[in-house]
């Protein structure tokens, strides 16, 4: 695939993988994205994940047509995309690698080696002339790893982003950008918000035209709205109003009470209504959603004197990743000493600027007319103003 007449696609695609980081469902596979630049002198942007490397290095062989590459550049360390460079180097004798002076360390530590005769570093604003094309490099720290840098094409006017624009699913299969880029930002960069706006800061000074990530497609068309989506994603705010009902059931009460609030919320024409059941879903897609709408709804038993042990993982997923500027709402359920929303409510003190509904359902055992009476509030008080 041709980026540009100059840039050349050599990534590979993985339909092997289940988890993603070892933690995120990717049922579309995975793609590790790489360049060849090639001009007077040849770059290959980053390398891919471990098992790929025999297919990638055929896929630079081919698009170079028996050249040499003269440098890899190494944006990010992370081993979806550094896995390779040991065997890159060795494929190729002559070759230099470009990189921060934070990721030679992280190559020593890797590889054994900062590869230190055959190496560039490079930092903030530095340049590398390959004849028509000059890259320039812009330090782009915890987007999403420390030694991450990010680099300029001017002469083609493109964008290598690394890990920033980039999704879940591999190329090969067709799917909506926006879902899977979303669920990719905020499980793994969605914690360095601030260091994503610095970023955005800086690419603003740039004529972008296209962006190449590390995974997930070319970006040509319509930059501003994935930039927009970045802007907003990495300021906390809400991509749209719509209600997260998130609940942890044991018997099915909490879960009862959650589906009633669902269908109360829907009846009185509240946008966007989506429930989770944290017991069973993908909590990415949760945490996810949850990040993408205006209102919270966390829907927990009491358990161990505490809260059930799916919801206080939820919490922490979204407290951890900075989880703020939302309403939230609490229903708990306690057979005989209710305590679910006091420590949920405790568990999100944390998060700035949020706003807590008013009412709290309280269920004791199983519903009744008092706490419908409650759903039926809070129903009201959700959708005011929507
Ligand atoms: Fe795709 Fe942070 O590595």
């Amino acid at each position: 695939m041709k980026v540009t007449k100059d840039i050349l696609y050599v990534g590979v695609n993985d339909h092997t993988i289940d988890l993603f980081e070892g933690q995120y469902a990717v049922p579309n596979g995975m793609a590790y994205n790489s360049y060849a630049i090639v001009d007077e002198k040849i770059a290959i942007m980053d390398s891919v994940e471990a098992a790929f490397g025999g297919e990638w290095l055929a896929n630079i062989a081919r698009a170079l047509d028996g050249k040499a590459p003269d440098y890899l550049i190494v944006q990010h360390m992370e081993p979806d995309h550094s896995a390779n460079i040991a065997a890159f180097m060795s494929a190729y004798p002559q070759a230099t690698v470009v990189s921060s002076a934070k990721a030679f360390q992280m190559m020593q530590n890797f590889f054994g080696t900062g590869f230190d005769d055959r190496r560039l570093a490079v930092g903030e604003g530095d340049t590398l002339c390959l004849g028509r094309h000059t890259l320039t490099f812009v330090a782009a720290p915890m987007v999403h790893w420390p030694e991450v840098i990010v680099t300029y094409d001017s002469a083609d006017k493109v964008l290598f982003s690394a890990d920033a624009f980039g999704k879940f699913g591999a190329l090969d299969v067709q799917e909506d950008w926006t879902d899977e880029a979303r669920r990719y930002y905020i499980g793994i960069v969605g914690k360095y918000g601030a260091q994503v706006q610095a970023l955005l800061r800086k690419a603003a000074g740039l004529d972008v035209q296209t962006i190449c990530p590390l995974h997930g497609p070319v970006l040509r068309e319509d930059l501003a709205r994935y930039i927009g989506l970045y802007d907003t994603w990495s300021r906390y705010a809400a991509e749209e109003e719509g209600v997260v009902i998130a609940h942890a059931s044991v018997y099915g009460h909490t879960k009862a009470a959650a589906l009633e609030l669902a269908d109360a919320l829907r009846a009185r024409g509240c946008a966007n209504v989506t429930v989770h059941d944290l017991t069973r879903c993908d909590t990415a897609q949760a945490v996810a959603d949850a990040f993408r709408y205006s209102k919270l709804v966390l829907a927990a038993t009491t358990y161990n004197a505490g809260v059930f042990p799916a919801m206080r993982a939820f919490i922490e997923e979204l407290t951890e990743r900075n989880f703020s500027n939302r309403t939230v709402a609490f229903i708990e359920n306690g057979s005989w000493a209710p305590m679910a929303a006091k420590v949920m409510r405790k568990m999100l003190e944390s998060a700035k600027n949020m706003t807590l509904a008013a009412t709290t359902v309280k269920i004791q055992s199983a519903l009744s007319d008092e706490s419908r009476a409650q759903l039926a509030q809070l129903a009201d008080e959700l959708c005011a103003g929507q």
